[in-house]
């Protein structure tokens, strides 16, 4: 049987790869895989216990927070506290940011972190995979408390982005910009191992993620690339599949794994799309490039829109490279204006 590589052991051979390393890094890593952890046992017994249900609070977004929302949030921010590694936090559950650095242990911690803690949230209660997705920064300022300036870094600035999913087995994928690595949980020991070494995804797919529902919204480049999904041509396997999870871990971890494109874009009344720059579409951008494929707002490179507040949302298309330059092309034909951002 081939040595299994544990997540920790590969953190600690692969620090000398990261430019800033010292060990704070991998300690880093280290805190977000002890929370997920927990987080996966409380998913996994969701349906056992009176977890399900709402709070009854409304998060930033005016939606309602469930409980494992809530217990997610609250397990990584401990554990990140708890770590020492991280000044400040950005949270989709939280209105502001959360410095941490205020502490004996986290004085001297040098990297932010924006994390959607429970992604999918709706899906929980019906037994279906849910995620959480991270971006990780260095802080700007040398020293002192840290503030949200540290937080409104440019995408262009990420040292490391991951997602966890907890699905049909529960998985932790990074990059730190070296590619993407996979680690499946094997509940036996509670450890992540090492399962999906140097992910790529295919150049191109044949299965388009995005919620058909919204269609008589979207912009018409979207509508036309749709069609273009939808008509035959066996030299480039149309039609595609329709797959649409409604988490954006599960969507986006399906297509990685077989080539597709998942798109979440604007629509009438709501400009920006639904999903959150920092911490969502820019972390899950970092890692497709990584992957080989790309991620664009329809006409520019998620990662290099302007960062301009905390919740911010920013229409999507993401997935392999050759899907989403074609979705782009049809972007600039029929519906060539930059949404706001
Ligand atoms: P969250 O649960 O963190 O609020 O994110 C939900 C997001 C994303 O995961 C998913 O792709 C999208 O919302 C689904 O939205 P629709 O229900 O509008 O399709
Ligand atoms: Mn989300
Ligand atoms: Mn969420």
């Amino acid at each position: 049987m081939p040595q299994m590589i544990t997540l920790g052991q590969f953190i600690i051979e692969k620090q000398t790869d990261f430019p800033f390393a010292k060990g704070g890094f991998s300690r880093l890593i280290r805190d977000l895989a002890i929370a997920a952890k927990i987080v996966n046992r409380e998913v996994n017994k969701a349906g056992l216990v009176n977890i399900l249900g709402e709070t009854g609070d409304t998060n930033i977004q005016g939606e309602q927070v469930k409980k494992l929302d809530v217990f997610a949030n609250e397990q990584f921010i401990a554990a990140l506290k708890a770590g020492g590694e991280c000044c400040l936090i950005v949270s989709e559950e939280n209105d502001h940011v959360i410095p941490i650095n205020n502490s004996e242990i986290s004085k001297d911690a040098k990297y932010v972190v924006c994390i959607d803690p429970l992604d999918g949230s709706s899906n929980i209660d019906v037994n279906v995979s849910v995620g959480t997705i991270f971006a990780i920064y260095r802080r700007i300022h040398e020293t002192g408390f840290s503030t949200e300036d540290e937080a409104l870094q440019s995408g262009r600035e990420m040292v490391a982005a991951g997602y966890i999913i907890y699905g049909s087995s529960t998985m932790f994928v990074y990059s730190t910009g070296k590619g993407v690595n996979g680690f499946t949980l094997d509940p036996s020991i509670g450890e992540f191992c090492l399962s999906h070494p140097q992910m790529s995804i295919p150049e191109t797919g044949k299965l388009y993620s995005i919620n058909e529902g919204n269609y008589i919204h979207f912009p018409d480049g979207v509508k036309k690339y749709l069609k273009y999904c939808q008509e035959i041509d066996d030299a480039t396997n149309r039609p595609y599949s329709s797959r649409y999870i409604g988490s954006m871990v599960a969507d986006f971890h399906r297509n990685l794994l077989k080539g597709g494109i998942f798109i979440y874009p604007s629509t009438y009344g709501a400009e920006n799309g639904k999903l959150r720059l920092i911490y969502e579409c820019n972390p899950m951008a970092y890692l497709i490039e990584q992957a080989g494929g790309k991620a664009s707002d329809g006409l520019n490179r998620i990662l290099d829109l302007p960062v301009t507040s905390l919740h911010q949302r920013s229409p999507i298309f993401i997935g392999s490279k050759a899907m989403v330059e074609q979705a782009e092309g049809f972007m600039a034909e029929f519906s060539p204006v930059t949404p706001i951002v």
